[in-house]
C-alpha cells in the first residue's frame, strides 16, 4: 500500500517546486518507508517490535530541516559517494576537477549533489515500491558524462527496505551511488551500545581528511575487527590510531572477497537485542560511519529528540572512497554502453 502526499516546496533559482513523499506499508504492516523527492531520500523506517512500530531512522519533521541541516539525512549520495582527493582525476587523458565542498576535498557529490536534487518519481505497479528518477547532465559538479539514473525503493517479503540503483552514461565517468540512512535501532541515545557484525577482513586507514592512504589493512588485531562481534563503543573507546585521526569509525570496511554474497554481510543488534537488522548487497564495501559529526542542536530529530554526536550510524554501502586516484583500489568507472546495477536490502528481525 502507498500513500503520497505533499511534503514541502522547494524553492530553487526563483522557481516553487512542490515536494512529494510517499509511504509505503507493507501487506502484514510490518514495517513502513517513508520517502520523497528531494535527494530520493528515506525520511523514515518504521518496524514491528513488540506489537509497536519502531522508527529506526533519524530524520526531521519538516523539509527545510532536510534542506538546511549538514549530514545527508538519509539522501541518494552522488555522483561519488564519499571523499575524492582534492576533487581531481584523470581518466583517457583527461583531467577532471570537481567542486570541493569539504575542506579540500570533495565529498558526496559536490555543491548540489544527488542528496539536493528533486527527483521525479512514479510508484511500482506492485504498490510496494517507489521509482525516483534523475538526470545529471554533462560536466555538473565538475563530473564527465550525462549520467541517467533510476533508484527503487521496495519492501521485500522478508521484512526488508532494498534500494536498487541503475545509471547509464554517454561518456567514460566515475559513479558510486549509496545511501546515508542513520539508524538507530533503539529509536533514539547513543549508538554505542549498538553490537555489530561485519564481514571485513580489511579496512582502508585514513589521513586527517579522512581520505584513504592507500593500503588495505587487515582488520586483525585492530579496533577495526567486527568480523565476530563487538560493541560499537569498544572501537569508539579504544587507543587505536585510525579511530583517532578519523574522529571515531569513518571508514571503509572491504568485505572477506570469499564470502557469500547471499548471506549478511553486516548485522546489527539493538542494545536490548530486542531487533536485528541485517544488510545484504553485492557492493564490495561499506563506509561505517558512527555518526561522528552529528549534534548540532539547531536542527533536533523528529519528535523533538535532540540531535547529539552518535546518536546514529551509517551503513553505506559503496566501492571505494578515492578509488579513481588509487591503481590498487576497485574499479569505479562506468562505461559509454554499461549499466551501473547494484542493490542493498536492509531487512529487520524483531527478536
Ligand atoms: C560520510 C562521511 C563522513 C561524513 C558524513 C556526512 O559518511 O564518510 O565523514 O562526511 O558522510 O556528515
Amino acid at each position: 500500500m502507498i500513500e503520497k502526499c505533499f511534503f514541502g516546496n522547494i524553492t530553487d533559482e526563483g522557481n516553487s517546486i512542490p515536494v512529494c513523499s510517499y509511504t509505503i506499508t507493507s501487506p502484514d504492516r510490518k514495517i513502513e518507508a517513508m520517502v520523497c523527492e528531494y535527494g530520493a531520500r528515506l525520511l523514515r523506517l518504521r518496524v514491528s517490535v513488540g506489537g509497536e512500530m519502531r522508527d529506526v531512522v533519524r530524520g526531521f519533521d519538516d523539509l527545510d530541516s532536510y534542506r538546511n541541516a549538514d549530514g545527508y539525512f538519509g539522501a541518494i549520495v552522488g555522483r561519488f559517494g564519499n571523499r575524492i582527493c582534492r576533487g581531481r582525476f584523470s581518466l583517457d587523458e583527461n583531467q577532471y576537477y570537481l567542486y570541493c565542498n569539504d575542506g579540500e576535498h570533495h565529498l558526496h557529490g559536490g555543491k548540489k549533489g544527488f542528496d539536493k536534487k528533486v527527483w521525479s518519481s512514479s510508484e511500482g505497479k506492485d504498490g510496494l515500491s517507489v521509482v525516483f528518477s534523475t538526470v545529471s547532465p554533462d560536466g555538473e559538479e565538475g563530473y564527465p558524462g550525462t549520467l541517467n539514473v533510476s533508484v527503487t525503493y521496495s519492501l521485500t517479503a522478508e521484512e526488508g527496505l532494498k534500494i536498487s540503483y541503475e545509471a547509464h552514461t554517454d561518456k567514460k565517468t566515475v559513479i558510486g551511488l549509496t545511501n546515508h540512512a542513520y539508524f538507530n535501532l533503539a529509536g533514539e541515545g547513543y549508538v554505542g551500545d549498538h553490537t555489530v557484525i561485519i564481514d571485513a577482513d580489511r579496512y582502508l586507514p585514513t589521513d586527517k581528511g579522512l581520505i584513504p592512504t592507500g593500503e588495505l589493512r587487515s582488520v586483525g588485531g585492530t579496533a577495526f575487527d567486527f568480523c565476530s562481534g563487538k560493541k560499537i563503543s569498544e572501537a569508539l573507546d579504544s587507543n587505536d590510531e585510525d579511530i583517532r585521526i578519523g574522529g571515531g569509525v569513518d571508514h571503509c570496511f572491504v568485505f572477506t572477497v570469499d564470502g557469500d554474497r547471499e548471506k549478511s554481510r553486516v548485522t546489527v543488534f539493538s542494545p536490548a537485542s530486542d531487533l536485528r537488522m541485517d544488510v545484504f548487497t553485492d557492493r564490495p564495501c561499506v563506509q561505517f560511519y558512527t555518526g561522528n559529526f552529528l549534534g548540532d542542536e539547531k536542527f533536533p530529530f523528529r519528535g523533538g529528540i535532540p540531535q547529539k554526536r552518535r546518536h546514529a550510524f551509517c551503513l553505506e554501502t559503496e566501492g571505494m572512497p578515492d578509488a579513481i586516484n588509487h591503481k590498487n583500489f576497485i574499479n569505479c568507472t562506468l562505461s559509454i554502453g554499461d549499466v551501473w546495477k547494484t542493490e542493498t536490502e536492509y531487512r529487520f528481525t524483531a527478536l
